[in-house]
Order: C-alpha cells, then sequence, then structure tokens
C-alpha cells in the first residue's frame, strides 16, 4: 500500500491530503480539501488488483467489490440520506502498477466513531444514541437498506449526537439480499453452506438488528464476547453465547435496553424484534413477548422459492413493517 502514490494521486486531481482518518480491510479514509473551493470532504481510497500472486493484503478486494461499495453509497444519495450517512461527491478511478485505485470523494463526517465515543458518554446519553441508532437503521430500511457490516467503527457520533453509519462493502439495497460473508459479526442466518437449513439463508433487516445486538450488547457489558468464539460453528456460537446475554438483566440503569438486547440477538431472525417494535417497545416500556414478535414477524415475511430449492426469507421493509 502505497501512501505517497495516493497523496500524489489526489494532489494530481486537485486535493490537498488534510488528515488519515482511518483505515479498515481494504481501505483508507483521508480528510481532503479542494484546492480551488475550500470545501472539505472525506475520500476513501480502495485497492484492487487482477494479479492473484500479488502479495499485497489488498489485493483480496476485487473490482465487483469496490463497484458493489459505489453503487450503494450512489443510491443512498439519490434516496436522500445524507443525514444518516456521508453522501456521494464523486468517484474516479487510476490503474497504476497493475492495480485499481478506486476514490470515492464523500461528505466529511466531523465526530467520533461509536466505539470511541462511548466511555465519554452518559449513561442517558448512551441510551439516547442506541435509540438514534435504532431509529437511523429504520429509516434506512424504509429504502429496502440492509447494512450487514455493522459495529462500532462503521457508526460515527457527531458533537450534536447525530448517527452517522459508514462502510457499505457489503451492504444490499434491492431483497432477497445475498450478502457475501465477512462482517465482524456475521449473524447466524449465513448458512449458504449449512446442511442443518435451521434458519433461513439470506439476510434480512433482521440481520442488521442482530448486528446492533451484538454492538450495544457488548458496548454495556465493555466485552468482547464475539470475539472470544470466533473460528467456532457460526450456529453454536450463537447458541453459546446466548448465556452471556443474561448478564445484561443485572443492568438495571439501562432500563428497557438490558430486556431489549437479548431478544435482538435471537439466534433464529424470526424470533427478533423488527426496529418499529423496538422503537415501539422503548416508547410504550412494554416488552413484547418472543410469541407476539413470531406472530408479527410471520405476517411480514414471505418464504418463496429459489431456482436452487431453498428456502428464503424475505422480509421486505418495503412491505410496511408499522
Ligand atoms: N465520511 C467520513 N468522514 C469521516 N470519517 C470517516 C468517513 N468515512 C470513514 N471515516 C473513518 O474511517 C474509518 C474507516 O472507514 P470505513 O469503515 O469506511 O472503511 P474500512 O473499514 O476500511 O472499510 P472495510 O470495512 O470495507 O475494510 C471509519 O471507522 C471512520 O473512522
Ligand atoms: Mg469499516
Amino acid at each position: 500500500m502505497d501512501e505517497n502514490l495516493i497523496s500524489r494521486i489526489l494532489d494530481e486531481k486537485g486535493w490537498n491530503v488534510l488528515d488519515e482518518l482511518g483505515y479498515g480491510r481494504y481501505g483508507f479514509v483521508y480528510k481532503i480539501e479542494d484546492r480551488k473551493s475550500h470545501k472539505v470532504y472525506a475520500v476513501k481510497v480502495m485497492i484492487a488488483s487482477e494479479d492473484p500472486d500479488d502479495d499485497d493484503d489488498f489485493s483480496e478486494t476485487n473490482i465487483e467489490d469496490l463497484d458493489k461499495e459505489i453503487r450503494i453509497l450512489g443510491k443512498l444519495t439519490e434516496y436522500k440520506q445524507c443525514g444518516l450517512v456521508p453522501c456521494l461527491h464523486s468517484t474516479f478511478r487510476v490503474q497504476k502498477r497493475g492495480r485499481m485505485y478506486a476514490f470515492i470523494i464523500m461528505d466529511y463526517i466531523e465526530g467520533k466513531t461509536l466505539n470511541n465515543i462511548w466511555e465519554d458518554l452518559s449513561i442517558e446519553e448512551r441510551k439516547n444514541i442506541m435509540k438514534l441508532i435504532i431509529l437511523g437503521i429504520k429509516t434506512l430500511q424504509s429504502i429496502g437498506f440492509i447494512h450487514l457490516d455493522l459495529h462500532g467503527n462503521n457508526i460515527m457520533i457527531t458533537k450534536n449526537m447525530n448517527v452517522y453509519f459508514l462502510d457499505f462493502g457489503i451492504s444490499c439495497i434491492q431483497q432477497p439480499c445475498w450478502a457475501p460473508i465477512g462482517g465482524w459479526y456475521t449473524p447466524p442466518e449465513h448458512n449458504k453452506n449449512d446442511e442443518k437449513k435451521e434458519y433461513n439463508s439470506v439476510f434480512s433487516e433482521l440481520s442488521d438488528i442482530y448486528q446492533l445486538g451484538l454492538l450495544f450488547g457488548e458496548l454495556i457489558l465493555q466485552s468482547d464476547i464475539i470475539k472470544s468464539t470466533f473460528g467456532d460453528d457460526i450456529y453454536e456460537r450463537c447458541e453459546t453465547i446466548q448465556t452471556e446475554w443474561e448478564k445484561l438483566k443485572n443492568k438495571d440503569e439501562y432500563s428497557y435496553w438490558r430486556k431489549i438486547i437479548p431478544q435482538m440477538v435471537k439466534c433464529n431472525p424470526i424470533e427478533r424484534p423488527t426496529a418499529s417494535m423496538i422503537l415501539r417497545e422503548y416508547e410504550t416500556g412494554e416488552i413484547i413477548s418472543v410469541k407476539e414478535i413470531i406472530e408479527i414477524n410471520n405476517k411480514l415475511v414471505h418464504f418463496y422459492k429459489e431456482s436452487e430449492g431453498s428456502d428464503i426469507i424475505k422480509t421486505s421493509s418495503l412491505i410496511s413493517l408499522n
């Protein structure tokens, strides 16, 4: 990964690099300024290699993955979700030394990641942020969006306590959502090759609920529950950690969340409350029973046969979840 090369390309295109904002598996993110207008943006740089022998870690990203993130961000921008995601400004690619460098220029979000800010928040602020995250994801779900890589570094909180979602490398914006595995909190319904077929093998908006449940649970319990089970069978992992969520019961100060989170992390998606149900529980203080959740979800879920014969779940958020 040649950071000098990236700076040089940006410089040639008229951008000054102001700061390094972060990096993940495939992307480097910088704060940049348009030399002419002095407007500030963020740029995510991703690298794909066509050479299978390229021993740089980034060679795993292929051109299709790059396109996917750009396409999703483009759609979210088209649907005017700029209050919840950094909207797309422009994109360009440069081919150098057998590698493709894709630059995604988007709104710069001034804030901190949820992981970084959590410690500094009061309990009231934390509860409010969790509610805002559910509200935000509900809004994004209303246009058929499923994030699928929700974790504490892909959510940002601004000074005014606004919530932004980042990183759409494995997101879906249409249903059914057959996304590749690879997120931090992989939901147990990722069982495309699983023989048990206990759960349906496609992701839905309830997969995002699962990820948020894990995230909130880990933050409140201040533990790395998931990390400790990496490498285990994906179902067993979910079943094993179910007992961990019992610990939330002692967290009196987190009122409804301590009861809602164990529901959000149910291994079977149909037993998880939707974002609307969570918000309703939050407002009314009444916790919906698993039986009721299943009943409501069943009304919303359409099962149908894929050509290869597996049952898949189609909880379309386009069918009203309210
Ligand atoms: N628009 C933005 N404004 C400000 N900071 C950003 C922005 N986009 C990303 N960041 C920062 O950069 C970090 C990495 O960004 P992002 O999650 O998009 O890339 P990534 O983790 O490399 O992607 P992947 O998970 O696909 O490897 C974020 O956690 C955040 O701190
Ligand atoms: Mg990320």
